[in-house]
């Protein structure tokens, strides 16, 4: 290989200096048996992105970055959209195919399995994740809902409402009751909030019955998933990798990734400000990130945008996996300082734009042609620039990747369920779900004396809460009862902590508490 290449690599990639390796310089169709190619570990808060045609090894990309993360005491959050990072959990099989990519690339291959928590939406495969109503905010939701702007301010002022009141959203229940009040008795109250009609707000309803009868039930209340679980260490020093599993919710894309918009912007509302660190305290993998972006509102973009700018300082790295880079808005893609770019296909004239444009934002280099090199990238190897330390760009180079440590394959059934069955957290939140109905019942029961009190009072009969069981319907208010809500010693209390959450995590400062 061209000594001026491999000089070029030394001095982008100088060696004694701690960081993620990712492979061995190609070129001409060679590769320099030396594992050059990394991200420091001090710049992997400068986010990044991992881009690529299907198949061509974006995730087995983002598997070995967290690997050596975890290794690093780094601690990883990663959704396992196809099921095959869950593998991660245990040692790689030796392979043929591993030892050829080991030796190519002059790298010291040694399987190991990594420290895994599983999480899950519906509370099946991982440790039930669950979010407020009020702190996944109007934006999130709208965006879970596919609502176009003007329905989004709608949502807003609907959540503004609740928040005058008193009204605290703390499950889909509750969020069903206020628009169902306010499309039907309530109507005259939209008045005070200028542009919210009576329709819109039935559309609203319509649009989260259905995704209600998809089961987002499960996933929005209490307790809320403790964000500080996501920050742990094994009792060996290595990162916990905490894996969103989605098989079981593969018909509702925009959900796990709004999901974890909301896991990324309660983190940023909650962490202090960190200043430089030689090693990040969470980095925080988006896959399939074209799913948060398609058909977003300006407002939904503006918002993420600005969390992935500001979270760096907060010493959270983001790395979007996607496609192509176009599946990424500008504004963010701007950010993005680490680019792990795999090959790009040029079928039609849309994607040749696209490969053009995606070379275009590569430093400049004498040794490759970068459009070139990006169509005729092996499996596994991409064209990489990263920012050295002192935050400049190092120059392009295409990259044969080093192979994962862990097993590439999905971590069998069986290993899942011992797994789930010997976690602390998933037994946590399972737990908690016991004590928060119980806490509930209490409630009812108060309510059912104070009720019988009122009982000469014109109140709302329960039914008008979606009929959900008025034992468990009467630990929140119903709107019926706004004035006795108001009233109510327990919406008072909460009130305050309404005002803070109810914009949801985006814009407003969340609070949080510790449950151990
Ligand atoms: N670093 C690597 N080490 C070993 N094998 C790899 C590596 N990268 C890719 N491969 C091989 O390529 C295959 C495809 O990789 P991967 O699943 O990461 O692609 P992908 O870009 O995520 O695909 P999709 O778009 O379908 O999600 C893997 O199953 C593996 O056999
Ligand atoms: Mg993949």
């Amino acid at each position: 290989m061209d000594e001026k290449v491999i000089a070029a690599a030394r001095a982008a990639y100088p060696a004694g200096r701690a960081r993620i390796t990712l492979g061995a310089v190609v070129h001409d169709g060679e590769i320099h048996p030396d594992p050059l190619v990394g991200i420091p570990f001090e710049m992997m808060n400068r986010h990044g992105l991992v881009a690529g045609a299907t198949g061509t090894g974006k995730t087995k990309t983002l598997q070995l970055m967290a690997e050596q993360l975890s290794r690093a005491g780094v601690p990883v959050f990663l959704a396992d959209v196809k099921g095959d990072v869950s593998g991660m959990a245990a040692p790689g099989a030796p392979h043929p195919k591993i030892s050829e990519r080991a030796s190519a690339t002059g790298y010291a291959w040694n399987p190991e399995g990594f420290p895994v928590e599983f999480l899950s939406l519906t509370g099946k495969v991982g440790a039930q994740l669950r979010a407020t109503v009020s702190s996944f905010g109007p934006l999130l939701l709208s965006k879970v809902l596919g609502l176009n702007d003007t329905q989004t301010s709608v949502l807003t002022m609907v959540f503004r409402y609740a928040d005058d009141r008193g009204l605290l959203l703390l499950d889909f229940a509750d969020l069903r009751a206020v628009l169902q009040y306010l499309s039907g008795d309530g109507a005259d109250e939209l008045k005070e909030y200028g542009g919210m009609s009576r329709q819109t707000v039935g559309v609203l309803l319509r649009e989260m019955i259905e995704l209600e009868a998809q089961g987002a039930g499960a996933f929005f209340g209490e307790p809320e998933f403790d964000l500080a679980d996501l920050m742990r260490c094994a009792p060996d020093g290595r990162g916990i990798v905490s894996m969103l599993e989605l098989r079981d919710v593969q018909d509702r894309p925009a959900l796990f990734s709004t999901f974890m918009m909301w896991m990324l912007a309660r983190l940023y509302n909650t962490l202090p400000e960190a200043g430089d660190l030689d090693k990040p305290k969470l980095v925080f993998f988006f896959d399939e990130a074209h799913l948060l972006f398609n058909g977003s509102s300006k407002a939904f973009k503006e918002q993420v945008e600005q969390v992935v700018r500001l979270i760096r300082s907060k010493g959270v790295g983001v790395f979007f996996v996607t496609q192509s880079p176009k599946d990424v808005p500008a504004d963010i893609l701007g950010q993005l300082g680490n680019r792990v770019q795999h090959a790009l296909r040029a079928f039609t004239p849309d994607d040749e734009k696209a490969l053009r444009a995606a070379a275009r934002t590569f430093p400049k280099t004498s040794f490759y042609d970068v459009q070139a090199t990006l169509q005729s990238l092996g499996t596994g190897e991409a064209l990489v620039t990263v920012l050295d330390r002192r935050g400049a760009p190092t120059p392009p180079f295409a990259t044969h990747m080093v192979p994962p440590a862990a097993s590439m394959s999905p971590l069998p059934d069986a290993e899942v369920a011992r797994h789930l069955a010997a976690s602390a957290q998933v037994r946590e939140y399972a737990q908690a779900v016991d004590r928060h109905s119980a806490h509930e019942m209490l409630q009812a029961r108060a309510r059912a004396a104070a009720d019988a009190a009122a009982a000469a009072l014109p109140a709302q009969p329960a039914s008008s809460a979606g009929g959900r069981a008025p034992a468990a319907r009467a630990a929140k208010e119903p709107p019926g009862a706004l004035g006795k809500a108001l009233n109510s010693p327990i919406a008072r209390t909460v009130a305050g902590v309404v005002a803070r959450g109810i914009m949801g995590a985006l814009l407003g400062t969340a609070t949080r508490r510790r449950r151990r």
